[in-house]
This record gives C-alpha cells, structure tokens and sequence, in this order.
C-alpha cells in the first residue's frame, strides 16, 4: 500500500505544472519513490513500431531522450495493453533486446498509457538492476499517474495543433491581405490608365478639330499671299513696305502651320509602338507649341546633340511627355523675376539619349518631392493644373524603357534627365 504521505509528495511536487517540466518532475519523484534505476515515460509511434521516451531519469537524473524499437522487448506486451512484470530475470525471456543487456536489467514493470478513447499511446516504465520486491506499490502509483500523465499529453498536442491552425490562420490572413493590397494596387494603376486615356483622348479630339479647321482659313491665307504677291511684282505698287508686309504674312503662315503639325503630332497618340523618330524634331515641335507662353520673357537655351537621337516607341506619346515638362517649367517661372531660362539639352551615351530640361522657377520642395509622381499631386491653383503631367510621363517613360530623373532646389530651379534608349 501507498502511504498518503507519500502520494501528497509527488502530487505537491507536479502541482501547477505542465508540458515537459509535469513530465520531468513526475519522473524524478517516482524514481525515487520506486526506487528504480531507470524510470521513463514514453509514447508509441505505431507506424514505426518504436517507442520513444519524453521523459527519463536515469540514477535518479534526468538523462537524454531516446527512441527504440519495440520488437522482441517487453514494452511490446505493454503496446498489446497489458501490465508488463518480471521481477527478475527479464533478460531471459527476452534474450534479443540489447538494451536490457548492456544497461543490465533484472527486473522490468511496465504499464500502458490511455487516452480519454481508451486507446493505448504510450507506457510508463520501471528498470531495476535488482530484483523487485514492492510490485504491487509500483503498479499503483503507475495506475494513479497513468491518467494524468495522459491528460497532459493529450493537453500537449491539443495545444501544439493550436498553435499550428493558428499559425496556419495568420499565414492566410497575411496572404489574403497581400493579394487584397495588390489588387488594390493594380486598380488604382488601371485607374490611373483610364484617366491618362481618357485625357487623351479628349485632348486629341480637340487637337485635332482644331488642326483642321486652322488648315483651311492657312490654306487661303497661302493662296491670297501667292495671288497678291503676283500682282505686286513688277508693278508700280511694289516698294520695300509691301515686300516687308508680305514676308510678315508669310512668317506669320509658316509659324501657323508648324503650329498645327505640332498639333497633329500630339494628336497621334495611337498604340503604335514602332516608330522611329529624332527626339530634336519632338522637342523643337514643343517649343514652337509653347513659343506663346515663352514670349520675351523667358530665354531659351537650345543645345543639341550634333547627331540626331533616334528612338523607337510612339512619338505622340513622348511628345507628350516633353509637353508636361516644359510646360511645368513654364509655369514655374512665371510671376518671377530676374533672368529666367528653359534649358534643352541633347546628348547621349553609347546606348542611350538622354534629355536635359532645366528651369530658373521656384523649384519644388524637399517634402514635396517623392510625391510629383502621384496622380493628381498638384501645388496649382484648381484650373491650372490637376496634377496629372507627370505621373503620365513616369508611365510613358517606363512604357518606352527609359527612366526619368528630377533634381530641384526650392527657390532656385529643377532639372528633369530624361534617358530613353537609342535606336541603332
Ligand atoms: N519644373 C517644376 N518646377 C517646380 N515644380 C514642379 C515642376 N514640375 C513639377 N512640379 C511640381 O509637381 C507638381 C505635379 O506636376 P504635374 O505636372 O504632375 O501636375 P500639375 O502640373 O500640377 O498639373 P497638370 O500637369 O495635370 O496640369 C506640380 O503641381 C508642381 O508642384
Ligand atoms: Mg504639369
């Protein structure tokens, strides 16, 4: 029999603990109640046929894990859910398991291990170099912390596979977040689009009504020139006031008629993408377009490469992009005083062109600068700008495999480098 006091030890010793250290604990205090020089607990793996300790204590210590195979041993009769005793001589009838031979095993005890289904999941387990002689203790105190011991494994795994849907929960709510951002992500890039098509489209039409109703009034302002011209020369109206008058008519018809191939130009913003065309004839185009806006008050300072800078994609589109740039430029500049330049400079390297657009305008700030590149970020008064020019230009820019670059210093002017590649 089980003295109280003894029992009231060990359950003082396990109380209010759990996993591993209720395991240990309860080994270490049935080793010593028992008396055993090895005492263990451990779980079947079935597939395997193995046992494996989770807790052993060995000369009264905790020792390391092991796992072993249940052929020929006597833990076998436990896994058959039976109660396992010899209390000396074990090695004799069980004359192929090594470990009771080389540890030199005399008595064994060992009781089987339920789950709250009464299925069989592991054994409790007592060595002894000598012989048995308190079985009936042994096998009681096995019997009362069998349920226990158990319940905590049971506990254990519960908590483990807890841990693992959790953790399984949080990996899913972490990628349906992420696909939600990037769907997020791709609409507001088709958004945006839909805006830089739908401004374009509104702005072509216009453009291109306008091109052509210019067109005919240029046409009989070309002929009444030619008509008039023939009248005059020879005759006796002709003198150098005429001829200053009606080279003024002809100046003035071939800046119009620039004016409305630029405009046809920025018209052509169709999908195609294999153009071939000299970035010096799209800028010149957008100078003489915004030759109003520049007047007398804002210098240009032209510097082209020597050789024209061929690139491929679609012209309209990059016109485009030199449009907003010159045209932010402009409008940086104005209500400044001092002396105000345009920069346009051409060069290239071995593979690529590159476009220098320079101001002498206010500049932009240091916090506003990561943000020109989000549509509708404007510093414009509402009419004069949308804050649309340059997150359309980035787009085209990438589109065409080029990059753009901006250097600004508040109250003194910006740079825009523009690279695109070059075609050979
Ligand atoms: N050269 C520049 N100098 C100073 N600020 C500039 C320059 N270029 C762009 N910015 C700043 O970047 C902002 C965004 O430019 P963006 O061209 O995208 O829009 P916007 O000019 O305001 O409007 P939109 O071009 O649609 O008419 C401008 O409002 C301005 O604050
Ligand atoms: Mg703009």
């Amino acid at each position: 029999m089980i003295q109280g006091e003894l029992l009231s030890d060990i359950i003082e010793a396990v109380s209010n603990t759990f996993g591993n250290e209720f395991l240990d604990r309860l080994t270490l205090k049935l080793a010593s109640t028992i008396q055993a020089d090895y005492t263990f607990i451990a779980i079947f793996d079935k597939e395997k046929y193995e046992s494996k300790t989770i807790s052993l204590v060995a000369n009264g210590v905790i020792a390391e894990n092991m796992a072993y195979s249940l052929k020929d041993t006597p833990c076998a009769q436990v896994f058959d859910n039976s109660v396992c005793y010899y209390p000396t001589e074990v090695q004799k009838f069980f004359p192929f398991d090594q470990l009771l031979i080389e540890m030199k095993i005399e008595g064994y005890i060992g009781s089987p291990l339920l789950n709250s289904k009464k299925e069989v999941i592991g054994l409790i387990v007592g060595l002894f170099e000598t012989e048995i002689h308190n079985k009936d203790q042994i096998l009681t105190l096995f019997q009362i912390f069998s349920g226990r011991i158990a319940a905590e494994l049971e506990r254990s795994e519960y908590e483990s596979r807890l841990e693992q849907n959790n953790h399984e929960l949080e990996s899913l709510v972490e990628e349906r977040t992420s696909e939600l951002k990037q769907t997020l992500d791709e609409l507001k890039e088709r958004q945006n689009q839909l805006i830089e098509s739908e401004k374009m489209a509104s702005l072509g039409l216009l453009s291109a009504g306008i091109a052509h109703e210019i067109n005919n009034p240029l046409n009989f302002i070309l002929g009444g020139y030619f008509g008039v011209r023939g009248i005059l020369e020879g005759s006796s109206l002709e003198s150098e006031k005429t001829k200053l008058y009606l080279e003024a008519i002809k100046e003035g018809v071939e800046r119009t008629s620039k004016i409305v191939k630029g405009l046809n130009q920025f018209t052509r913003s169709g999908d195609s993408v294999d153009e071939r065309f000299d970035l010096h004839d799209i800028l010149e185009n957008c100078l003489v377009m915004l030759g109003h806006s520049l007047r007398e008050r804002i210098s240009v300072e032209k510097d082209f490469h020597s050789q024209p800078l061929v690139v491929k994609g679609n012209s309209g589109k990059i016109h485009q992009v030199f449009l907003n740039i010159l045209t932010n430029a402009i409008q940086a500049m104005e209500g400044r005083s001092g002396t105000l330049t345009l920069g346009v400079r051409s060069t290239r390297d071995s593979q690529s062109a590159i476009i220098l657009i320079s101001d002498t305008g206010v500049g932009i700030r240091k916090e506003h600068q990561n943000q020109i590149r989000n549509p509708f970020f404007t510093t414009k008064e509402p009419g004069k700008g949308v804050g649309l020019g340059l997150p359309i230009a980035y787009k085209i820019i990438q589109d065409h495999a080029g990059s753009m670059e901006m250097e600004s210093e508040w109250g003194k002017g910006t740079i825009f480098r523009i690279k695109l590649p070059l075609q050979v």
